[in-house]
């Protein structure tokens, strides 16, 4: 008798101590924790960038792409989709500018569920005007990256489809080869990794870019982003557009698509 007294008092008291702990108001989580945020990482658990630091040494643009920028786009520029950063290998001077500029300015970066774009403002915060200049003049002469996956891209995507979406609204301003207009500010396309374009479109969607005051060329792209309505449209246009780099040397010869050549 006694023995399942004593048992039903320690019931009770586990009771009232989980009542209790659910009144008892936790704190608040940070809305961003930047310490924490940039050792993990969003797309691979366990693969975290090592952020180098920019020091006063650095003057040589070569010098500063080998030493920072290649830890996370890559030795070539390409990009490293594990780390969830683009290819940034032959992108023109004035696209780079006014990204390095958004990033150190809070117009890319500013959200709080963009690691991303967070991690890559506190390098550009580094950066003197001097050393931005040299490296931009250095990763503009690197050769373009073609993106490694293009079959397997475009594996459930209508190209069809795609390329009369891309013509009816992202060509005039990314150009009818998507290589960039500099009149419009905007970038090449090509030379992207899909999952890369996938991912702008979703943040220009949901407010992660091109929504902070003042952002004039983010924000043409917040309207045109809100003309593709679901995955499927996003899929088709970004398979496209992919579909315009040159093949990689050595890759299968597929058959000519009739698009590309009805669209050059
Ligand atoms: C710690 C990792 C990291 C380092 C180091 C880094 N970047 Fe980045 N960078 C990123 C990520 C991630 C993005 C993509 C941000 C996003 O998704 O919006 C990015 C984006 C960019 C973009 C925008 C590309 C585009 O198409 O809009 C440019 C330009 C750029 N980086 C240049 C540089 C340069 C130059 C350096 C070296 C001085 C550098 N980055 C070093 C992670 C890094
Ligand atoms: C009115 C002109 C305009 C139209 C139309 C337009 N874009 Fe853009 N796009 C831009 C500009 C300008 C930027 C650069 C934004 C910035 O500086 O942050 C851009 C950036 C992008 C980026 C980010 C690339 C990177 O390297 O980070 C993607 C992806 C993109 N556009 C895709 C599209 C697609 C797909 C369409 C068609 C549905 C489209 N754009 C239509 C002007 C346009």
């Amino acid at each position: 008798m006694s023995q399942a007294r004593c048992f039903l008092f320690l019931l009770t008291a586990v009771a009232v101590i989980t009542a209790i702990s659910f009144f008892v108001k936790q704190p608040e989580p940070a809305t961003r924790k930047p310490a924490a945020k940039m050792t993990e990482n969003p797309t691979a658990p366990g693969v975290s960038p090592v952020i180098p630091m920019v020091t006063a040494e650095m003057k040589d643009g070569k010098v500063l792409f080998e030493k920072v920028c290649s830890a996370c786009h890559g030795m070539d520029g390409g990009g490293k989709a594990e780390l969830k950063s683009p290819a940034i290998a032959s992108l023109p001077e004035y696209y780079a500018k006014n990204q390095i500029a958004s990033f150190r300015e809070g117009r890319r970066g500013h959200h709080p569920e963009d690691t991303q774009s967070f991690l890559m403002g506190t390098i550009a915060k580094q950066l003197t005007a001097a050393q931005t200049e040299a490296v931009i003049t250095h990763l503009t002469k690197m050769p373009r990256t073609i993106p490694a996956e293009i079959e397997k891209d475009s594996k459930d995507a209508d190209l069809a489809n795609g390329m009369l979406l891309f013509q009816e609204r992202c060509m005039e301003c990314h150009r009818y080869n998507a290589s960039g207009e500099i009149a419009f500010a905007s970038p090449p396309l090509i030379g992207q990794q899909a999952w890369y374009l996938t991912e702008q479109i979703h943040k220009f969607k949901d407010g992660r870019r091109g929504t902070v005051k003042g952002d004039v060329n983010g924000a043409k792209m917040v309207l045109s982003s809100n003309f593709i309505e679901d995955q499927q449209m996003l899929r088709d246009i970004v398979a496209y557009i992919v579909s315009l780099n040159p093949k990689p040397e050595g890759a299968a010869v597929k058959d000519e698509s009739p698009f590309e050549s009805a669209s050059r």
